[in-house]
Order: C-alpha cells, then sequence, then structure tokens
C-alpha cells in the first residue's frame, strides 16, 4: 500500500459564481498531522467537506482516494464507515442532549429493538478517559463550555474508529490551556497511528505540531512543506499564503489620549443563575478619548461578563456600581440605553455573533444602521448598497456579491460582516470581543488598521484578547483580569508577556 492515507488530485469545485477549489492536489501520509493553512476563503474547510462527504460525489471534479480507493460518498455516513471523521469549525453536537447521547448519536445498536442505554453509558466512559473529559457522560452538552464540547465531538470521532480525523480550526475558541491540552491528544493519537489534519490560522501551533504543510490560496494548492526538513517559518507561510510579504503585522501609530469618555466605577456582576456568585468582583477602569485598552487574561477572568454587564445588562443577574460617560453618570439598563450613549459591541460568540445566516451581506451590514439608510421609516436600496460595497471593499470580503447569503461566507468573511456591521453603526467607544478571531493573518492587520483609523478620528476602543501579541502590538494600556478582579494595569511601553502572566496569577 502507498504511504498515502488520503490523495487528491485535480479537485475542482464550484458554487454560483464561486470557484472555491481549483485543481487541488494534496497528499497526506498514513500517520503524520498534516496542516492546512491559507486565508478566509481560500478554500479550506471547502476542501475538507469534500473529502468527508459533506458534498456528495458528482458534486466536484476531480479525484479523492482514501486508502488507496478511490471514494465514493453520497453523504459524511459513508466516510464514517471509512473511518473518517471531521469535527467542523463550527461545533455540531445537539445541546440539549447528554454527553454519551452525542457520543454515539446516529450509531447506536439495539438488541431486540432494545437499546442498551447502560452499556452506552459505559462505553462512553472509555472514550472520555481517552480525550482526558471528567465529565458525567450523563451531562447535558450544553452546560459544558466550547473546550469540552469539543472533546466531545472528539470522543464521537474515536467511538467510530477513526483513521483520519480532520479538525476544522479546533483551537479558535479555545484558551491557551486548552489549546495545548488539545494539541497533546492529537500528537497522542498520533502515536495511536491515527492521522490528522488540522486546519489553523494559529501558525505558531501549526509549527508545533504539524509534520506537514499544505498552504492554499485562492482555491488553488500553492505549496507542502516538510516542517523540520524545510526549516519552516511563521514567515514563509504567509508568504505563500497572501503571495506577498507581510512586514507590518501590527501597523504603527502614534497615540494621544485625551480626556476619560469612559470610566468605570466598582463594578460587581452576579452570576445569571447562581445569583450569589460574583462574576465580576469591584472592577475599576477608565478609558480616554483616542485610546486603544486591551484587557487580558485566562479564560474565565471575567472580562466578556465584565464588558457584556456594561453593554446595558447583556450579562447577569444583576450588577452594581457605577458608569460614567464623559464624565455623567449614565443608566445603562437596556441594550438600546447602550447604544445611544455611543458604545458598539462586537460579539465573541462565533456561533452566535447575532448574524442572520439566511439574509444576504448588505442586509447583515446595514441591520445596525437602519436609521442612517433611511427616509420616514424607507429604506433607501442605493444607500444600502453603497455601504455594503464600501465595507466589502475595506475588509476584503471574499463574496461574490453583496447579494450573497452570508451563510455561503467562509467563516473567517462572516466575522468580517460582524465588523462592517459595527463599523456602520459607528459608536464612540467600540467594545470588541476577541475581534480577530477566525481572522487569517492578512486580514487582522487590516482590522488592527482599521481600529487604529478609528482612534485616530478620536473614537475609543475596548479590546478583549487572548492573543496576548496583539494586545502587546495594539494596546496604549492593558488592563489584566483573573477570577473576576482587575489585577493590575501596564502601559504600552512597560508591558510584556511575562508581566501580563504574572499579574494574572499574582496581582
Ligand atoms: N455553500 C456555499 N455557497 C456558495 N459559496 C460558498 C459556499 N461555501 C463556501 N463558499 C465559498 O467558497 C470559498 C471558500 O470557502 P471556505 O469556507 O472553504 O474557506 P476557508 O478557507 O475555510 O476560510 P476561513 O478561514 O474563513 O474559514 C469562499 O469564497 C466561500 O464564500
Ligand atoms: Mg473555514
Amino acid at each position: 500500500m502507498s504511504e498515502y492515507i488520503l490523495e487528491i488530485e485535480n479537485l475542482t469545485k464550484d458554487f454560483p459564481g464561486v470557484r472555491a477549489l481549483d485543481k487541488v492536489n494534496l497528499k497526506v501520509k498514513k500517520g503524520e498531522i498534516h496542516s492546512l493553512c491559507g486565508e478566509n476563503g481560500a478554500g479550506k474547510s471547502t476542501l475538507m467537506s469534500v473529502i468527508s462527504g459533506v458534498y456528495p460525489k458528482g458534486s466536484y471534479e476531480g479525484k479523492v482516494f482514501f486508502k488507496g480507493r478511490e471514494t465514493n460518498y453520497h453523504s459524511v455516513k459513508d466516510s464514517e464507515k471509512e473511518g473518517l471523521a471531521i469535527i467542523h469549525q463550527e461545533l455540531a453536537l445537539s445541546p440539549y442532549l447528554s454527553i454519551y447521547e452525542n457520543i454515539f448519536l446516529g450509531h447506536m445498536k439495539t438488541r431486540f429493538g432494545i437499546i442498551r442505554w447502560d452499556h452506552y453509558i459505559k462505553e462512553s466512559q472509555k472514550y472520555l478517559d481517552r480525550v482526558g473529559l471528567r465529565e458525567n457522560p450523563g451531562t447535558i452538552v450544553s452546560k459544558l463550555g466550547v473546550g469540552k464540547q469539543q472533546l466531545v465531538e472528539i470522543a464521537r470521532a474515536l467511538s467510530k474508529q477513526v483513521e483520519l480525523l480532520i479538525l476544522d480550526e479546533p483551537t479558535s475558541s479555545l484558551n491557551d490551556d486548552e489549546s495545548a491540552k488539545l494539541l497533546d491528544l492529537i500528537l497522542e493519537f498520533k502515536r495511536q497511528g491515527i492521522t490528522s489534519v488540522m486546519i489553523s490560522h494559529k501558525l505558531n501551533e501549526v509549527l508545533q505540531v504539524a509534520d506537514t504543510v499544505t498552504i492554499l490560496r485562492d482555491g488553488r494548492s500553492i505549496s507542502t512543506w516538510d516542517v523540520k526538513q524545510d526549516n519552516l517559518t511563521e514567515d514563509l507561510i504567509i508568504k505563500d499564503m497572501v503571495g506577498r510579504d507581510l512586514t507590518h503585522r501590527f501597523p504603527d501609530r502614534t497615540s494621544a489620549p485625551e480626556d476619560t469618555v469612559l470610566e468605570v466605577k466598582n463594578w460587581t456582576v452576579y452570576h445569571p443563575e447562581y445569583h450569589s456568585i460574583k462574576v465580576v468582583d469591584n472592577a475599576s477602569f477608565y478609558l480616554r478619548k483616542g485610546e486603544i485598552l486591551a484587557f487580558c487574561g485566562p479564560m474565565g477572568a471575567g472580562r466578556t461578563e465584565l464588558m457584556m454587564s456594561i453593554y446595558g445588562g447583556s450579562y447577569g443577574s444583576k450588577s452594581e456600581g457605577e458608569v460614567y460617560i464623559n464624565g455623567k453618570k449614565a443608566a445603562l439598563h437596556s441594550t438600546k440605553a447602550a447604544i445611544d450613549a455611543g458604545l458598539g459591541y462586537i460579539s465573541e460568540d462565533r456561533k452566535n455573533l447575532g448574524l442572520i445566516l439566511i439574509q444576504d451581506v448588505k442586509t447583515n451590514i446595514s441591520s445596525s444602521s437602519l436609521g442612517k439608510i433611511s427616509f420616514f421609516g424607507i429604506v433607501n436600496g442605493q444607500k444600502e448598497i453603497e455601504e455594503a460595497e464600501k465595507y466589502r471593499a475595506e475588509l476584503r470580503i471574499k463574496t461574490p456579491s453583496i447579494h450573497q447569503l452570508t451563510r455561503n461566507l467562509s467563516g473567517g468573511n462572516q466575522q468580517k460582516v460582524v465588523v462592517s456591521r459595527t463599523l456602520m453603526a459607528n459608536p464612540d467607544i467600540f467594545i470588541v470581543d476577541e475581534p480577530t478571531r477566525g481572522i487569517d493573518v492578512g486580514a487582522k492587520s487590516e482590522i488592527y488598521g482599521i481600529l487604529n483609523d478609528l482612534v485616530k478620528q478620536g473614537k475609543s476602543v475596548i479590546m478583549i484578547s487572548s492573543e496576548l501579541p496583539e494586545a502587546l502590538g495594539m494596546a496604549d494600556r492593558i488592563y489584566v483580569m483573573n477570577e473576576g478582579k482587575i489585577k493590575g494595569v501596564l502601559s504600552h511601553e512597560d508591558a510584556t508577556q511575562e508581566k501580563i502572566m504574572s499579574m494574572a496569577l499574582v496581582g
């Protein structure tokens, strides 16, 4: 048998108006970890969907060979039977079912027409142990955080005797700690003989675990590298991804913050269900006009909860404390009140970005700014199109047209639509929660450029970021949070990765 478990020859896949894949070639060696890199919309997810039968035979041109045989899949079920499992960019568990039901959903066997639940509960424990998830198999999945849900998906794949595991941006919503564990798990699978294909925008992780890297650009396979032999670096990957050198990942900016525009004093937020638990504990901070603030800290530090509760009480059972906007005490009891007071929020939640996926790109971009493009309550269609076109060009949203349904955009391009919507609403104070999650390196520096322009125009930005280089590269000041408390603040000049981490732990 050949040393390749998966071989793809001249694969072409068209969608109306888009050639998503153009004569792609890819070879994955048995037992290796193979990473797939490329800009948003390069075709990574589409390629994996073809391989796993999401797009059935006949809907693409070219050939796919798995374990030496040409595949003929008509659905994901067909590929699963042969030992292929895919974990999608957006998780696909049934939130209201238990862990073990999710693991065995669709492939439970019955005896005399009866499902042996106790057998499956016991059986699921085996797979939970293998992925290192210490939860009761009966736990309802929606009670788990994203990191744990991901482990349930992997346990599900293992239960189907997976030989080739495909992971589409597995660490994009995980913190450093969870990511490290997941990468360890993939390495452990490699020792057990399982082959993995991992899509990721986190190039440091790619270099850490991958044996081979293939780069896609505009639907074409550009290059394949042996990480060790070729001494592959992030810069080399980026060069092939974007087709040029990308020298300034963080564009330069001279900052000149002025008066305080937002001040929060002694802010405490209580858990939405357990009303006595303080999720944010006595936090105080201020933001000046023309300033970028970053909030750093481990997952669960309370950063999102702090900002969402300020943003019209979008989180928590109740909050205490004071908010001042331009020196005046403000009562932000609803998101409408927050928007009227000049706040705008870009949420971190990828699955629930507030996008209306069945509507087109332009409608989503303008949906927070209807007042601006309507006259006497009627939307001016021409103006809506102009605005949407402007953002499409500025953020390089990859779509055949602004009339395309948002759900047909790649994950990173959907995120760009969310950013556009808030930009168009034009608030004075932008709260951006993990603004570059799932966004490729090139587009990231474009978003950084846009944030810099905003502050130049006298706007202010609060950025929640789990990527320390991003916080260090962008922020005028960095607040460090942990366990619901603000542990300290560092200026741009003083801040280092080590200081942020030790401040989070020690305070
Ligand atoms: N169902 C669909 N209908 C129409 N176009 C689609 C569909 N799915 C994907 N596309 C288009 O195909 C191209 C490739 O998308 P794909 O999702 O594979 O990108 P990706 O490399 O995974 O990007 P990202 O890093 O943003 O996840 C994009 O231009 C996208 O808009
Ligand atoms: Mg994708």
